[in-house]
């Protein structure tokens, strides 16, 4: 079932999202050579406790994990797309480096996800997060009342093949509100003009995740959760919850 939200409704997320990215922004401000991924999540723990925001990933169990998902912070890194485990491993020079956080305020949540390099990024790093997150931006405009959920699949599609990445299979977007993850899934593949109508009130985190090497194919790390790709490729990953309104798209975690 599809939920639609009111401008109150969107302001109470947009509390969320500030918290998801305040957070995510002071944990890549600690993200330098020689910390480890626990130690940034740590980071994550006291700037959500700050924000008096509850962390939405922290004992999340879906059906399909081993175990609940342990940390704050999804912390992946290089050739890790999605869901990396924060661990004793510490950053080097050159590591990309996603983060994906979602946090709850008021019943209501945001979640979203950046990349970068520690230190600084050779080019196909940077042409590769470019990208990405060029394809969010993409897909974020045509998130209008009218459009239909093709059009932003098509549009996180159109810029990944352009450049020749691969596109994870198996996860994207998704409804975000009451839940973190709620129905309509937003699938980051589509052919325009079709699939569901975006109405005004619809909520949702798009999340473009693109593999440097051009294969969509994946495999899961004995943790259970990490996504890793399958030819040991990077990967890059941006993530923003929005509410579709009368006046386009509005972005819920900005700071
Ligand atoms: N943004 C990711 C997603 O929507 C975050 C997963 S949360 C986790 O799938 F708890 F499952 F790690
Ligand atoms: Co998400």
């Amino acid at each position: 079932m599809v939920n639609y939200r009111t401008p109150r409704e969107w302001d109470v997320m947009r509390e969320a999202g500030r918290a998801v990215a305040l957070t995510l922004a002071a944990v890549q401000e600690a993200a330098e050579a020689g910390i480890s991924s626990a130690e940034l999540d740590a980071v994550g723990v006291r700037t959500l406790k700050e924000l008096h925001a509850r962390p939405s990933f922290l004992g999340y169990h879906p059906s399909w994990a081993p175990v609940p998902y342990p940390a704050v912070v999804c912390i992946s890194v290089n050739d890790v797309v999605v869901h990396g485990i924060p661990s004793n491993t510490v950053l080097r020079d050159g590591d990309v480096v996603s983060l994906d956080c979602g946090a709850e305020i008021g019943g209501y949540h945001g979640d979203a996800a950046v990349t970068f390099t520690v230190g600084a990024a050779d080019d196909e790093a940077a042409r590769l997060i470019d990208t990405t997150r060029r394809a969010l931006e993409k897909a974020i405009e045509a998130a209008v009342p009218g459009n239909r959920m093709g059009d932003i699949g098509h549009a996180v599609e159109s810029v990944a093949r352009a450049a020749g990445y691969g596109i994870l299979e198996g996860a994207g977007g998704h409804g975000i509100g009451n839940a973190m993850h709620e129905d309509p899934s937003v699938p980051n593949r589509g052919r325009p003009g079709r699939g569901m109508k975006l109405r005004e009130g619809l909520t949702i985190a798009i999340e473009p995740m693109f593999h440097e090497g051009g294969g969509d194919e994946t495999r899961l790390l004995a943790d259970g959760w990490s996504i890793a790709t399958a030819d040991g490729s990077r990967a890059a990953h941006f993530e923003h919850s929005i509410a579709i309104t009368p006046d386009g798209p509005r972005v819920l975690t900005l700071p």
